[in-house]
């Protein structure tokens, strides 16, 4: 016995004092394949899900189920989810260090997502504003699957026992929504999911619409000037940029009531890497027209070889299909383990 002890005290001093891995924090991250990517998705988000690689352990998704709570056509709907899965991988989500798969591929986020519905009361989900918006948006369709919505990104989360979710203001709520849903089912039946914690990333830029820098920039927007896709040609970037809404004062400094100029700043320091001081002394004297060119410039430099390798990716659906199949089958062997004991506590025949 007390050599046991011994022996028990002395390999957790070793293991403390040698390197052994301390357990990374898991992130949990998707993106609905519901058309093409801005730039803003791009610095707000995807380049994030690219830099946490290294000091997190990701899952990452594309939110294919998610996305038919509105309608889609489902040839689009396909090819959609392949488009994007090619497109970020292009990005540097590297399949070797982080698991990235379809969300449709992985039968336990429907599992899981029925289940957690029974712990989301009717009054949480009335309360989405997502929801309200997206109810008026589409009054035509209000399915029970766009109620619940919720309650599917809860499951896609706790699922992998996520440590943190990277958010953008857009997703708070539904954020908050989980934590409940994880605590409420802790309460009832022991401890069984992790309780994730927002992510909020100091570097996610907030891009606005170069037509109306008072909007957030949208790929919905019926004027495609005011959004820069991050497939759009280099010639079609410059266009757009030098068509950006600017003030009258020709002086390049951020500062209140100069949403433009604060917006194309906000997207040059993003692509470069520069501060707002060293902007401003780059442009000192300068004109609106070379600073729309530069942060034009700045932003092709950025997509461009992302653009490449997306072409290349899509020689090769082949390729791409089997890099998803076996991100779905890491996901499915970590999702096995919740959904079990899930399913066990909540005395569900297996
Ligand atoms: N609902 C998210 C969006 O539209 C996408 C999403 C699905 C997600 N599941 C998630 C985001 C889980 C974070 C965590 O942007």
């Amino acid at each position: 016995m007390d050599q046991m002890e011994h022996t028990e005290t002395t390999a957790t001093e070793a293991a403390a004092a040698s390197s052994a891995p301390v357990r990374k924090k898991r992130i949990f991250s998707a993106i609905q394949p519901s058309g093409q990517m801005t730039l803003g998705n791009y610095l707000g988000a995807i380049r994030n899900w690219v830099a946490m690689q290294d000091e997190f352990d990701c899952v990452y998704a594309t939110a294919n189920l998610h996305a038919i709570t509105v309608r889609q056509d489902p040839k689009q709907l396909k090819e959609n989810t392949t488009n994007l899965f090619a497109l970020l991988i292009a990005a540097g989500v590297d399949p070797e260090k982080s698991i990235f798969f379809h969300q449709s591929m992985v039968p336990a986020h429907a599992e899981l997502s029925w289940v957690l519905s029974t712990f989301t009361q009717f009054g949480e989900l009335s309360r989405m504003t997502q929801f309200k918006d997206k109810s008026q948006r589409h009054a035509d369709n209000i399915n029970a699957g766009l109620f619940t919505y919720p309650s599917l990104m809860a499951a896609d989360i706790l699922l992998y026992q996520a440590d943190l979710v990277p958010v953008g203001a857009d997703q708070k709520q539904h954020l908050e929504l989980t934590r409940t849903i994880a605590e409420r089912f802790n309460g009832v039946y022991g401890k069984t999911f992790v309780v994730p914690e927002p992510y909020i990333t100091k570097t996610a830029a907030r891009v606005m619409s170069l037509l109306d820098p008072s909007k957030k920039m949208s790929k919905s927007d019926p004027n495609t000037k005011s959004f820069i896709l991050m497939v759009d040609e280099p010639a079609t970037i410059m266009k757009k940029f030098r068509s950006a809404v600017t003030d009258s004062e020709a002086c390049v400094r951020y500062a209140e009531g100069k949403d433009g100029i604060n917006n194309l700043m906000e997207i040059y320091a993003a692509c470069t890497g520069l501060t707002f001081a060293q902007i401003e002394d780059e442009f000192r004297g300068k004109g609106y027209g070379d600073f729309k060119t530069a942060v034009g410039e700045a932003v092709v430099a950025q997509l461009e070889p992302i653009q490449q390798r997306y072409k290349e990716l899509l020689k090769d659906k082949k390729y791409l299909d089997e890099l998803a199949r076996k991100g779905a089958e890491s996901a499915a062997r970590l999702s096995a383990r919740t959904i079990e004991k899930v399913y066990k506590k909540v005395g569900l025949v297996r």
